[in-house]
Parts: C-alpha cells; sequence; structure tokens
C-alpha cells in the first residue's frame, strides 16, 4: 500500500472512495460538511435517521455516482470532546479494511478540523492505520478470502500544514510496516516461525533498517552463562537462538536503552504441560520478542538520537527427552540458583538471562515486553497491558510516552511480599509463586535479574493477539508494543530533555527525519 498527500480540493479528488470523519452528536463539519452539502445533505440524513450515531468504527456508505470521487464514507470518530489523535488510527483502519474488502483501490480520506495544529502526528496515526488496517491475516490460503484491495490512500493536505503533515506521514508508514511486521511474525506458525527462522527474520531486517545483528548460539549462551534461558530450550530439537540488535543513535552518549522481547516460538508448557484446548494460541508466544526486532527496525529508520539495544531470547518450550524436570535447579548468567517448580513459567527464565544481559552490555534503562501470565489476562481481561517497575521515575516517562499511542498500559504494584513468594527452600528463588498476585509474582522474579538499572516491566499477555476483529483491526495479532517502544526512544532522545511527553517528542523524531 501506498500512502501519499494530496493537494486536490476534497470535491475535485479522483478517487474509489472519499472518506470524511465526523463526531457524534455534532454538526458536521469541515471536509464532511462539504461534501454533504454537495450531495444534497446524504450524511446528515443517515445521521438523523438514526443510522449511526457517530461512534468510533461506525460507519455509512453513499454513492456519488457522477463525482470524480465517486463514493462517499462517513466514519464515526466518537465525541469531539475526548477526540485524540490516535483515533485517527482506527478511523483510517476502518476505512481501509471496509473499503478494501469491497475492492476499492484508492482511497482519498479527510483529516477533521482539529488536526489543524497536530498535522504531523495526526498525519502519523492515519498512515500507521491505513497500513495496519490493510494487514493480511490469509498468509497460508491459496486464493485470499478477503483480501483487502486498497492499494493508494490519499491524505488530503488542503488547509493543513503540507511540510508537517509529509513528516509525520513518513514516520507513520514506517511505524505502520514495523506493526505489521510484528504480527505477521507472530502470526506465523510455529513449524515456521522457529527460533532460526526467527534470528533470519531478525538479520534481513535489521540489515535493511541499517541495525548492527548479532545471533548468539547455543554454545555462546552457555559461554555467557545463560544456565536458565537454556534450561528451557533443552527439551526442543530446535536450537534456540540469542538475538541481539543494536542502533547507535548517540555515539558521544554512555546511555542506552534495551528493549528485552520474550521470544517463545511455541510455549506447550514443557513436561508442566498445557491442555490442548487453544494452545495453538502459544505461537504468539514470541509477540514480545517480535515487538523488540519491529521496533529497533524502526528506530534504525526514523533515527532518533538514542542508544538502543534490542534482546531476544528465541526458543521453544517443549516436552522432549531431554527437558527440564519439575524440581530441577538451573543457574542463571547473575549467579542466582532457580528451581523450576512448574516448567510452564519459562518466560521469566528466558528473561532472566536476558535481563542480565541487559546489563552486562551497559544498559542504562530497561524495557521488556512478555506474553508473561495468564493471570495478567485476569486482570485487566484484553484492554490493557500490565507494567510493573523498580523505578518510578522511569515508568512515568515510559507511561507518559505511550499514552499517545493508543496502546494501554496499566501500572500494578511491586511490593516485597511478592519477592517473598518467590522464594525456594533449596534454592535462591524458585520459578512460580502460587496463584494470589501471578503477574506481580512474575514481575517480582524478573526484578531480581533487572538489578539496580531503571527498568519496566511489560506483561502483554491480554493485548499480544485478540480473539475478535474490530472495525480497524483484523483478529490475531495486534503489533503491540511496538508503537509504545518506538514512542519511548523518541521520548528519550537526547535533544528532548523534556520528559514524557509523547505527542511532542513525536513531532520531534518526525522533523528529523
Ligand atoms: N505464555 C504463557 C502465558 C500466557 C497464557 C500468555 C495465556 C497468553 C495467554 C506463560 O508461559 C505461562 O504459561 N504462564 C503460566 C505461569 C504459571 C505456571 C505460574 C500461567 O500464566 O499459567
Ligand atoms: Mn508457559
Ligand atoms: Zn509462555
Amino acid at each position: 500500500m501506498q500512502v501519499r498527500l494530496s493537494n486536490d480540493a476534497p470535491l475535485d479528488v479522483r478517487a474509489g472512495a472519499l472518506v470524511v470523519p465526523f463526531f457524534s452528536g455534532a454538526a458536521l463539519e469541515g471536509v464532511a460538511a462539504e461534501v454533504d452539502a454537495a450531495l444534497g445533505g446524504v450524511i446528515a440524513d443517515a445521521i438523523a435517521a438514526g443510522e449511526t450515531r457517530g461512534r468510533l468504527g461506525e460507519h455509512v456508505l453513499s454513492y456519488a455516482k457522477d463525482a470524480p470521487y465517486r463514493r462517499v464514507l462517513a466514519v464515526g470518530l466518537g465525541e469531539r470532546a475526548s477526540f485524540e489523535p490516535y483515533l485517527l488510527a482506527r478511523y483510517a483502519g476502518t476505512a481501509v479494511r471496509y473499503l478494501g474488502r469491497r475492492n476499492v483501490a484508492e482511497i482519498a480520506i479527510a483529516l477533521p478540523p482539529p488536526a489543524r495544529g497536530t498535522e504531523a502526528i495526526c498525519a502519523s496515526f492515519v498512515a500507521e492505520g491505513s497500513i495496519t488496517g490493510a494487514f493480511d491475516t490469509t498468509l497460508y490460503q491459496e486464493k485470499p478470502e478477503r483480501r483487502i484491495a486498497t492499494e493508494t490512500v490519499s491524505i488530503l493536505a488542503a488547509g493543513f500544514r503540507e511540510a508537517e503533515l509529509a513528516c509525520g506521514l513518513a514516520r507513520g508508514v514506517i511505524l505502520g510496516e514495523a506493526v505489521n511486521f510484528a504480527r505477521r511474525l507472530a502470526i506465523t506458525p510455529a513449524n515456521d516461525m522457529t527460533p532460526t527462522h526467527l534470528a533470519e527474520e531478525a538479520t534481513n531486517a535489521a540489515r535493511e533498517a541499517g541495525l548492527e545483528v548479532e545471533v548468539l548460539d547455543e554454545a555462546r549462551a552457555r559461554q555467557e552463562g545463560m544456565g536458565s534461558f537454556l534450561s528451557v530450550a533443552q527439551g526442543s530439537a530446535q536450537p534456540p537462538k540469542f538475538i541481539v540488535l543494536r542502533y547507535n543513535g548517540d555515539p558521544t552518549s554512555k546511555e542506552l536503552l534495551a528493549l528485552v522481547g520474550k521470544g517463545i516460538t511455541f510455549d506447550t508448557g514443557g513436561i508442566s504441560i498445557k491442555p490442548a484446548e487453544r494452545m495453538e494460541d502459544m505461537k504468539y508466544d514470541m509477540s514480545g520478542g517480535a515487538g523488540v526486532i519491529a521496533a529497533l527496525c524502526a528506530i534504525g529508520k526514523l533515527k532518533p538520537k538514542i542508544n538502543v539495544v534490542g534482546l531476544v531470547p528465541a526458543t521453544e518450550n517443549m516436552p522432549g527427552g531431554k527437558a527440564t524436570k519439575p524440581g530441577d535447579i538451573v543457574t542463571a548468567m547473575n549467579g542466582k540458583t532457580i528451581e523450576v517448580i512448574n516448567t510452564d513459567a519459562e518466560g521469566r527464565l528466558i528473561l532472566a538471562d536476558a535481563l542480565c544481559y541487559a546489563n552486562k552490555l551497559g544498559a542504562t534503562k530497561i524495557v521488556d515486553a512478555a506474553t508473561l501470565t495468564g493471570a495478567c489476562v485476569i486482570a485487566l481481561g484484553h484492554a490493557s497491558s500490565a507494567a510493573i517497575t523498580n523505578d518510578d521515575r522511569f515508568v512515568e516517562q515510559f507511561l507518559g510516552a505511550a499514552k499517545p499511542t493508543g496502546e494501554r498500559y496499566w501500572q500494578m504494584p511491586y511490593y516485597d511480599d511478592y519477592t517473598t513468594q518467590m522464594k525456594s527452600d533449596i534454592a535462591d528463588l524458585k520459578n512460580t509463586g502460587g496463584r494470589p498476585a501471578g503477574t506481580l509474582t512474575a514481575a517480582a522474579f524478573l526484578k531480581e535479574f533487572a538489578g539496580k538499572t531503571p527498568w519496566v516491566h511489560l506483561d502483554i499477555a491480554g493485548t499480544a493477539y485478540l480473539d475478535n476483529e474490530s472495525a480497524w483491526q483484523a483478529k490475531g495479532p495486534t503489533g503491540t508494543p511496538v508503537r509504545a517502544f518506538l514512542a519511548l526512544a523518541e521520548a528519550l532522545t537526547s535533544h528532548d530533555s523534556a520528559q514524557g511527553n509523547g505527542a511532542r517528542s513525536t513531532e520531534l523524531a518526525v522533523e528529523a527525519t
């Protein structure tokens, strides 16, 4: 798909459809009002007739046979008072999914009047949402059933600042493609997306994005002392890979942001095997790792002034003849011993060594993302990821950067009670702490390996993939946490000392491209 700007007057634009936004309970404004007047009030009539209330993702199609734009799709943006730029990604995604399935190849898309003044941010969201809306989940169908046929999306620039639109658009394209890349890695089944294949995908994409790549094999991981990571891999016939991606955007700085992602390419549970129901979803257990790889690629292309390293321990969790058994004790890179009570609590075992490795590389800030606990889905459902930290200032920065992206993160507490729950009778730690506060005991376990480095743990078990499609998004992988990772990298750039303002940093970052 191509996303571009158009200088055409809205009523003269040649396209398969003209997409206009409207707010619920408010009079039509901007291009929506113009086109409504030109077509004799068709949109206003549909709203008056109660066909739509203008909620986010609702839409009304009208045909304009003799107009150069041929069709008009009015898409709801919700209440005007609660407008936020990220809603434009959903607005654009809704249009692309609806029209694309109806074989409309060219779409012209209007911005709402409140986009004036924040053109870069708004164009970024429209580009991102257009691209993510077109994501194809039918990768393995000979003749895809519901292909999205949209090839060109033109953002109508008339009345807006064009240079800002162009900057934001370029960023949004890179972000949208990164999100789709993460989704493709995640949706690809585990027989294809082995640790080896994931490392190859990461290597190819990293080269293209100008990143340094290093893939540690089993022998190297052993030399590094990654006994916890390797204990998960030993039940599998597939060799583990520890993927390291580096972006050096600020060579004079000693600051290093480490992004760490869980890369379990399939989680059977190991000897503590999972029930069969929905086990197929465990191909998504590398979503955090996919997010790290894709975010590093976007960062490599957008070139913010910051140093970032991406770490993805990748392995299957299988119950093979050499698999770790409950009760086995393993040693992590920092020397801590872990009694493996439940081999299905494998994510924390691989992340333990990855966090140690981040510290060994000199990370000054660490964020990890992992589909870590079913308990997180019980706590927050699919509405939000959980965020747990050892540093309140850093989590504020993270949350401030992530908020404008539309990805949701809800901070949950760390108390030393949770660490107490993770103490073993025979080793330093055990890998499960019982039913109570499962998300937080997992975080308490990880905290032992983050050390003193400011760190935020993101549990994305409920948000990395969804069972239901929405107007703007196919069901399946969502690309979480790619948007938040990019926003954080931008917010931490050295020319932006003011903390946490994701919106401002977005504008700065796109100006830098
Ligand atoms: N990958 C799972 C967590 C998960 C469950 C993600 C459902 C998405 C949906 C993780 O490795 C796991 O199995 N966690 C266990 C931990 C328990 C044994 C302490 C869990 O949550 O049941
Ligand atoms: Mn598991
Ligand atoms: Zn898992």
